[in-house]
């Protein structure tokens, strides 16, 4: 009785571990980190031949303005391959080197409908496309109830490419370098119409917060119609808000065949 005890705390505990962003069991077997303590130290402070500051570029090409590479990089993609593999060599964003894979975009280039969620999670984070966990799953069937599919009528992307550590909100300093990537996406992809889900992206694309407020009601970004609608996973926590989103969905619906 008592190992089943046992089992049943230890799988709680890991549980636990993985709601709070854990997804990775470093090592089979363990380290002694006590015998590798007087391994030779790394300088703490470098000889001043070798500082720079910031502004200081680290090659003729680079641009020391995270915003501005972005926006040049971006406006340089003459197509979707293009501006992924622009994402792909785009050094200025920490989330990157935390990050398993880039989530660039899922379902139908050239779709009228593109769907804009916050930042990928540890799934989407681990398959390289947004919305495969369980907001995703979610999505599918809100898509679904309209008879919209990832298959057929409708491209998906998030603010960000790269899971922030955790799961933690997004920087405003990483949607304002990320924003230029975001605008050239929406242009390239063409949509007539755009969703965006959730406070993060209702903010990102609109500049404006409070999606309880905003959702439901047409507001326009790029040039295009935009939908604000709650997330998928925030109607996980409260479903007593698919209500209110199965009505927007209606409405989404319902522009489409206008
Ligand atoms: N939530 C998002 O906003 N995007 C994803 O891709 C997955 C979950
Ligand atoms: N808060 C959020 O961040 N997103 C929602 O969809 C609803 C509340």
């Amino acid at each position: 009785m008592e190992s089943v005890d046992q089992a049943h705390l230890a799988r709680t505990y890991l549980d636990w571990l993985v709601e709070l962003g854990a997804d990775e069991a470093i090592c089979d077997t363990p380290i002694d980190r006590y015998a590798l303590a007087d391994r030779p130290k790394a300088p703490a402070v470098k000889p001043p031949s070798e500082t720079r500051t910031p502004i200081q570029a680290e090659g003729p090409a680079d641009v020391a303005d995270p915003v501005e590479a972005a926006r040049m990089a971006a406006q340089g993609a003459g197509d979707l391959p293009a501006l992924r593999a622009a994402l792909q060599s785009y050094e200025h964003c920490e989330l990157k080197r935390g990050a398993r894979n880039l989530v660039f975009a899922d379902g139908t280039p050239g779709a009228r409908v593109m769907i804009i969620g916050e930042a990928p999670g540890r799934d989407e984070d681990r398959e390289g496309r947004p919305f495969v966990g369980r907001a995703g799953q979610l999505l599918d069937r809100m898509l679904a109830a309209i008879d919209l599919s990832r298959g057929s009528s409708v491209y998906i992307t998030n603010v960000l490419p790269w899971r922030p550590p955790q799961n933690r909100d997004p920087k405003p300093e990483e949607i304002a370098m990320m924003q230029p990537f975001l605008q050239r996406h929406v242009e390239l992809a063409a949509p007539d119409l755009l969703v965006v889900m959730g406070n993060i992206s209702c903010h990102a694309v609109l500049g404006k917060r409070g999606i309880t407020r905003l959702r439901g009601t047409w507001a326009e970004a790029y040039g295009r119609p935009v939908m604000p609608m709650f997330h998928p996973a925030y109607l996980l926590r409260q479903p007593a808000a698919k209500r209110e989103t199965w009505a927007d969905l209606l409405e989404l619906k319902a522009r489409l065949i206008a």
